[in-house]
């Protein structure tokens, strides 16, 4: 896959606290122009700094593919933040500028005259709102299954059940008694359905079993999530071809971050959450366990090249073409 990012800035218009967690941003081109255009389910990077700290945390696109004078994400405060989303809603003020990416979707709708079934948890709502433009534009048959815990955790909410969509979307609230039943929601689905998840990790592994089990490919099961990986799992030795330099990876370590430690090699890095590419390295031995969100399976099972901001080696050892 060929990264294709480029850096742009805007201006950041509004800020709605749409939820106790979770803010909307606005942002505009800051000559007032069209912004690039974009397909549902799309994302960029925003690159922070702060001081002498740097962040870069990716966000899909919440607002119309259709309406490029602006657009929206939405950030929910982590409460294990690297630093970027509590700067996002801490720091940024209407009127400031930020660096972000064009857009890139990984996250695409398919091409397919099926029905279309989108499940969200939490913030995981946010690239439905701009995939269901296009789905209703298109005329296609889809619905949406909007998982929050509480009324006042969920985000847009009113104005989804009162918007284009509301009649195809169903809200399951956790304080109220009504949980989502995965297995009963999957269950009902024709064959050929293509179902979308986005969410909280637990309801993704849940729709992709749930999905697998009911027999639907994996071409017809579709998640996102950014957040960084959990850098769980042993220790173990990178070897930098180009220079031969042997870096101990720590268990909860990335190799990013050792690499960076030892500081004799600058790598190219933009989200450090598996989705950009940047960090794509060149496997000369070794395999890898990916835990990315930007190779195709195929190029997983090639284990040919690896996202170092994530993934971690099968193995004790791994040399890299660094
Ligand atoms: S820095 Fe973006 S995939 Fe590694």
């Amino acid at each position: 896959m060929a990264n294709n990012y480029q850096m742009m800035t805007v201006r950041v218009t509004a800020i709605e606290q749409a939820t106790p967690q979770i803010k909307r941003f606005t942002l505009a081109a800051r000559d007032g122009g069209l912004l690039p255009a974009f397909t549902g389910g799309s994302h960029v990077i925003v690159q922070m700094q702060d001081g002498d700290k740097r962040y870069s945390n990716a966000y899909s696109l919440m607002s119309s593919p259709r309406q490029l004078g602006h657009y929206q994400i939405g950030v929910r405060r982590e409460e294990q933040s690297k630093g970027g989303s509590a700067f996002m809603h801490d720091k940024v003020q209407v009127g400031d500028e930020l660096t972000i990416s064009t857009p890139n979707n990984l996250f695409g709708l398919a091409d397919a005259p099926a029905k279309q079934v989108l499940i969200a948890g939490g913030i995981g709502i946010t690239p439905f709102m701009s995939q269901m433009v296009e789905l209703a534009e298109n005329g296609a048959d889809y619905e949406l299954h909007y998982s929050f815990r509480s009324p006042e955790h969920g985000a847009f909410a009113t104005e989804l059940a009162a918007g284009p969509h509301g009649a195809c979307t169903q809200f399951y609230i956790n304080s109220d008694n009504r949980p989502l039943d995965v297995d009963a929601l999957v269950d009902r689905l024709p064959r050929d359905a293509h179902v979308y998840v986005c969410g909280p990790r637990p309801l993704i592994d849940a729709v992709i079993a749930a999905c697998r089990s009911k027999g639907l490919s994996d071409a017809q099961i579709h998640w996102e999530q950014f957040a960084a990986a959990p850098q769980s799992g042993d220790g173990f030795t990178v070897v930098l071809a180009k220079s031969g330099r042997e870096i101990a990876v720590d268990e909860g370590e990335s190799i990013l971050k050792a690499i960076e430690k030892e500081g004799s090699v600058p790598v190219e890095c933009l989200c450090r959450e598996g989705v950009c590419g940047t960090c794509e390295t060149k496997i000369l031995e070794g395999e890898a366990e990916h835990r990315d969100q930007y190779l195709s399976d195929g190029e997983r099972a090639a284990q040919k090249t690896m996202m170092i901001c994530v993934s971690r080696a099968r193995g004790a050892r791994l040399v890299l073409d660094l």
